[in-house]
């Protein structure tokens, strides 16, 4: 396998990325589109965080949750957009090894945790709607710090399981990624050996997980809409409709993208590449919007910390 150059071919030491399109007007689109959606998710998710942490009045289960999801979302801007950014313009795109696992690794980990943390949000509203002489003896903040230990246990453990089904396959010279960041369908392609059964244990386990997760969401919110109409007659009916639609929007926008780059079985046509721009891009900066920013308690308490920061200004 040694080849003249004395470079052994049987390794391959980096991959090179195909990136979504070689038309420069819609590179110019998406370096616009995909920069200002990072920063917008990058700062807005920062303000959340600070603004639950630095307000006692926010110290309850569902503020503490979705601030946790903004600190995930966080994390989960910086996998892949960053990169594809610095990329965008470059001829030849190119990512080592290493860069490519890690980037599989946290995305399956991460995605893991939100999955969790969203299926966590929607049992702390079902239990605040349906059953809410019981809230504060359900929702706890033990509950919730072990909500989100087991978060970060399943989504490293599958992350793991993953990562240990694809990485001992052997890399003898492909290594032309068609997309513009690396995740499992695409990775396992290359390997130089019959890879059939190991994309099919790959994509089911994905796929089955977010498929479940889907499903718990969307029956958990079909459980609430059915509790709230039936106590339509109390006021507060039609805040609660609001909330729970925006939450519903948010599951879908994030799981029908996730779910299809999965469960897609005609990989000639790259539309799970251009949806992947939802989950990477979108999905980190719908959270704060459509969860936080619509909501009145936190706006009061941005505008409190706000003025509390102005004031430190001005004394100092
Ligand atoms: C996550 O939630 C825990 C409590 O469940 C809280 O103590 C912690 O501050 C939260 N983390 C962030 C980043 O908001």
């Amino acid at each position: 396998n040694e080849s003249m150059d004395g470079v052994n071919r049987s390794v391959v030491y980096e991959f090179v990325l195909m990136g979504l399109t070689n038309s420069w007007g819609l590179q110019l689109f998406l370096f616009l589109f995909s920069s200002i959606f990072y920063t917008a998710s990058m700062l807005g998710n920062f303000l959340i965080v600070l603004t639950v942490i630095s307000e006692p009045r926010l110290h309850s289960p569902m503020y503490f949750l979705l601030a946790n999801l903004s600190f995930i979302d966080m994390i989960d801007s910086c996998i892949v957009t960053p990169k594809m950014i610095c990329d965008l313009f470059k001829k030849h795109k190119s990512i080592s090894f290493g860069g490519c696992v890690s980037q599989i690794f946290f995305i399956h980990c991460i995605g893991g945790v939100e999955m969790v943390l969203l299926i966590a949000m929607a049992f702390d509203r079902y239990i605040a709607i349906c059953k809410p002489l019981h809230y504060l003896t359900i929702m706890n903040l033990r509950i919730c710090i072990g909500i989100l230990i087991s978060g970060w246990i399943i989504g490293l453990t599958h992350s793991l399981i993953q990562l240990g089904f694809v990485i001992q396959l052997p890399f003898c010279g492909p290594n032309k990624v068609d997309s513009f960041y690396c995740d499992l369908p695409r990775f396992i392609k290359l390997a130089c050996t019959d890879t059939y059964k190991l994309q099919f244990l790959v994509t089911a386990n994905s796929g089955f997980i977010s498929l479940g997760a889907f499903f718990i969401l969307i029956i958990s919110y079909v459980i609430i809409l059915a509790t709230v109409r039936q106590h339509s007659s109390s006021g507060g009916s039609s805040k609660a409709l609001s909330t729970l639609s925006a939450h519903i929007t948010v599951v879908i926008l994030f799981f029908g993208p996730c779910i299809f780059v999965y469960v897609w079985p005609f990989p000639t046509l790259p539309l799970d590449k251009f949806l992947a721009i939802f989950d990477s891009v979108i999905t980190p900066f719908l959270n704060p919007t459509i969860y936080t920013f619509r909501n009145k308690e936190m706006k009061v308490a941005m505008k409190r910390l706000w003025s509390q920061l102005l004031k430190s200004q001005t004394f100092s």
